[in-house]
């Protein structure tokens, strides 16, 4: 573009988080033990055996780092709720301690004049579900999430008019069902894809929900949508990217948004007897539980190659997630493999930096939804070092957001309906799998794997230039 459009006067600058990632407090004030409550502590699981159990305190520090957001100027802070504070044993009684704790962090930020938006569902499902019935495997969890969705609903509807249903659906049915890292560690094909039916119908029933408790509000699921590219100019490679983006993204994306599925993936795992079973009305409730925006977690792009269907490489890694390395070959023989993308840098964490993926998904999914989209996460993870003079130069942290933001204003140029943007993350946090050591907050806490620490909170280089960019709404980068 010759001349960029403004960033809208009402855009939403913030910063995100999800409860078992920030909270600690694991078992206190009532709350019930989560699916990762109990994951971490199989030996193996994590690194060094990290645990949420004290996290960066934010249960007993919130106040602390809510000022720190509204001295930056932060427009909206996004952050989830542990559904075992609310109910310990996933539904039953509710614990009013739960209920207290995220009233008293919301009017903390609606004092400070920051919007909420609160995410139903970042992971930790309560633990007593799983037990019970398999947590995501039986369609009990629909009316289960709907029960604890609406109490939400109505205790902060009043206050609270952004929501995001299902964060990551895509992911946390990959690692939990497929590549078996996250709670319940299982490798399933077929259960794969039925849990994900459930978790689509259960999407849809709190949508739906919602629209009667709070019309005036907004709620959608996010997506980690890491967009395909084709390695070559070969109609080969490229069938092979159109393969990945029908699998891997229209498979959850269109579901969402026109409550079905799209056919190609459709077709394709039927053909593998992997489609998931349907009941009747299942198609009715999809298409109620429309959702109002589309909210969108970028990391990186994929980029594809033919893979034959005989010999073709078949580790059958869905490796469209935005959650693995990409250096490394993985893929489905007849549909696609991954390759590392040679003009594409990579983080040390393996995951390839690419802003203009970031206005190629911002354009593609506007061209397919139509929806506004909320970029509810992007981020960049690294090993930031607290200096002698107790200051952190996270620069290349700076270096990158400035690159995303840039391709956001574009994108935003193109035509697109971009309601607000949120950093990953406002303060460190624990990184699943990867302990303290990765981090990607704007303020750094003095937390680590081993260890006692005073879990201070210090405000790196990055905090320092996103508060600019806020001020001047994005006109300083
Ligand atoms: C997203 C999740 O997938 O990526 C976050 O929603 C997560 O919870 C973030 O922390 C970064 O992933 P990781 O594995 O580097 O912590």
């Amino acid at each position: 573009h010759q001349t960029l459009k403004p960033f809208p006067k009402d855009f939403l600058w913030g910063a995100a988080s999800a409860a078992y990632q920030v909270e600690g407090a694991w078992d206190e004030d009532g709350k019930g033990a989560s699916n990762w409550d109990k994951f971490v502590r199989i030996p193996g699981k994590t690194f060094k055996g990290t645990t949420g159990d004290v996290a960066v305190d934010h249960y007993h520090r919130y106040k602390e780092d809510v000022r720190l957001m509204a001295e930056m100027g932060m427009k909206t802070y996004r952050f989830s709720v542990a559904w075992t504070r609310i109910f310990p044993n996933g539904r039953g009684e509710i614990n009013q301690k739960g209920l207290e704790f995220y009233d008293h962090l919301i009017n903390e930020l609606k004092v400070n004049k920051i919007e909420p938006i609160l995410t139903l569902y970042h992971w930790d499902l309560p633990q007593a579900l799983q037990d019970e019935y398999g947590g995501w495997e039986s369609r009990r969890i629909i009316e289960d999430f709907t029960n604890y969705s609406v109490e939400l609903f109505k205790h902060f509807g009043d206050r609270v008019k952004y929501w995001v249903s299902l964060n990551e659906q895509n992911i946390f049915t990959n690692h939990g069902y497929h590549l078996a890292t996250h709670p319940p560690g299982i490798k399933d094909e077929k259960l794969f894809y039925q849990v994900n039916h459930h978790a689509n119908l259960a999407n849809a029933s709190v949508i739906k929900e919602f629209h009667k408790y709070i019309p005036d509000g907004k709620i959608g699921p996010s997506f980690a949508y890491s967009p395909s590219y084709a390695a070559s100019s070969s109609p080969k490679d490229i069938m092979a990217a159109e393969n990945a983006e029908e699998l891997n993204s229209h498979w959850w994306m269109d579901t969402y948004v026109w409550g079905k599925y799209p056919e190609v993936a459709w077709n394709y795992l039927e053909e593998k007897g992997l489609a998931p079973l349907i009941e009747k009305g299942d198609f009715d409730l999809l298409k109620e539980g429309k959702p109002d925006f589309i909210g969108l977690n970028y990391y990186q792009t994929t980029t594809f190659e033919e893979n034959p269907l005989e010999g073709g490489i078949g580790s059958s890694e869905m490796n469209t997630t935005g959650k693995k390395g990409t250096s490394k070959d993985s893929g489905i023989p007849g549909l696609y493999k991954t390759i590392a993308n040679p003009n594409l840098e990579r983080t040390n964490w393996d995951w390839n930096i690419d802003p203009q993926g970031l206005r190629i998904a911002l354009r593609r999914m506007t061209n397919r939804y139509g929806l506004p989209i909320l970029i509810s996460e992007n981020g960049l993870g690294e090993y930031d070092k607290l200096d002698a003079d107790g200051v952190v130069q996270d620069d290349y942290r700076i270096e990158y957001l400035r690159s995303h933001i840039i391709a956001i204003q574009e994108a935003i140029s193109d035509g697109v309906d971009v309601m607000g943007y949120c950093v990953w993350s406002f303060t460190d946090l624990l990184s699943w799998l990867n302990g303290f050591q990765k981090r990607y907050g704007l303020v750094y806490v003095n937390q680590h794997e081993e260890g006692v620490h005073d879990l201070r909170r210090i405000k790196k280089n990055s905090y320092y230039w996103y508060k600019k960019v806020i001020e001047s709404n994005g006109t300083s980068l």
